[in-house]
């Protein structure tokens, strides 16, 4: 007798998603990472920490067209340019890249926090005329929120930094707008959750799957590990609670962050989690298991556009449900190969 399964197609359809927080790169690795996000993704606000960084108007241009030359043809991705924040930014350079709509926002990394940011701020102070003008012109600052001092323990630089830097940053310069990048904990969640229009979070993908023990726990997972590093199962929890709660001001910024394989799995691995290839799947994946897949547009293409003050995609993707979804385990650049984020679990929806 034959066997008819029955077949249960489940669509999803969501206004074209952007990507609040990506790191394409430069040169070869550009060329490999840049088709990956503009697959899905609408728009992405492109991080400046290259080496050297992006620091002037001129060369966010100069980036800007080396980015679109390693599109593929007719995509319609916009990548949108920051500057990154030193010590000796110019504001009026900064008034002239934001006010012609060349940068969409400024980036602030504390010194040494990070993958390639020892240009970053070291001392508050001299970069608060720049920020007054951010706040008069309304140009948004993206933060990298942990402090960096050697007798703070790792798990609790981005709970110190909100108290010690961040609050009373913007407590001296209230009319700031500020999006705090990559929140990986529930102090983040809350103190995001009580400021006001002018404070927004990003989430990125990884953190909303895994929490420190999936990096530690039975020999060390150089892939997972990123900065922020994740936490403990309870941020992880609390992050995907502010993920789904629909209308809000948390939004999607991947931190995307591609490095060699070779520069990962070392004596010294570099931080980053490179999730452009698989992050609609992985989300859709996990907004089912919580319940919220209604909460998905919110999250990846209506909030991040709603604290831009920009309008949402107008172009539409569609997910469907079905059988697991196989993406590449890594993809390859001229001379190294980057591996693809491993969410440890199927993925049954695909991005049609
Ligand atoms: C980022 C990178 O590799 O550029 N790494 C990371 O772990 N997220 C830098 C950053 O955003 O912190
Ligand atoms: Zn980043």
């Amino acid at each position: 007798m034959a066997q008819y399964k029955p077949r249960m197609t489940q669509t999803l359809t969501l206004r074209r998603p952007d990507d609040w927080h990506l790191h394409l790169r430069d040169g070869a690795m550009l060329k490999a990472v840049a088709p990956e996000t503009a697959r899905h993704f609408g728009r992405a606000i492109i991080m400046p920490n290259l080496v050297p960084p992006v620091v002037t108007g001129a060369e966010a241009i100069a980036y800007r067209g080396r980015i679109m030359a390693a599109l593929p043809e007719n995509t319609g991705f916009s990548p949108l340019m920051t500057l990154y924040l030193t010590e000796s930014t110019d504001p009026d350079d900064l008034e002239a890249a934001y006010t012609s709509g060349l940068i969409t926002a400024v980036k602030l990394y504390p010194a040494g926090a990070t993958t390639n940011s020892a240009s970053g701020v070291r001392n508050f102070d001299n970069v608060r005329p720049v920020l007054e003008r951010m706040a008069e012109i309304g140009c948004p600052l993206c933060v990298h929120g942990e402090v960096v001092d050697d007798d703070i323990d790792i798990f609790d630089r981005e709970a110190v930094f909100i108290d010690r830097v961040l609050d009373p940053l913007r407590r001296s310069v209230p009319a700031l707008r500020v999006i705090m990048e990559h929140i990986t904990t529930s102090q983040g969640v809350e103190y995001a959750a009580s400021g006001g229009p002018d404070l927004g979070a990003t989430i990125t993908t990884h953190h909303l799957v895994i929490n420190r023990n999936h990096i530690l726990a039975g020999g060390i997972r150089p892939h997972y590990y990123c900065l922020p590093v994740a936490k403990r199962e309870t941020h992880r929890l609390a992050l995907l609670e502010a993920a789904t709660r629909g209308p809000s001001n948390f939004f999607l910024g991947t931190d995307s962050a591609p490095h060699p394989d070779h520069a990962k799995e070392a004596a010294c691995g570099c931080a980053g989690c490179f999730t452009a290839t698989n992050t609609l799947s992985i989300l859709a994946e996990v907004f089912e298991k919580a319940g919220k897949l209604d909460c998905l547009e919110d999250f990846a293409s209506l909030n991040g556009p709603a604290f831009y003050r920009l309008p949402a995609n107008e172009e539409m993707v569609t997910l469907t449900k079905g059988q697991p979804v196989c993406y590449p385990d890594h993809i390859t650049t001229q001379d190294a190969t980057v591996t693809v984020f491993d969410p440890g679990f199927p993925l049954h929806w695909r991005v049609d």
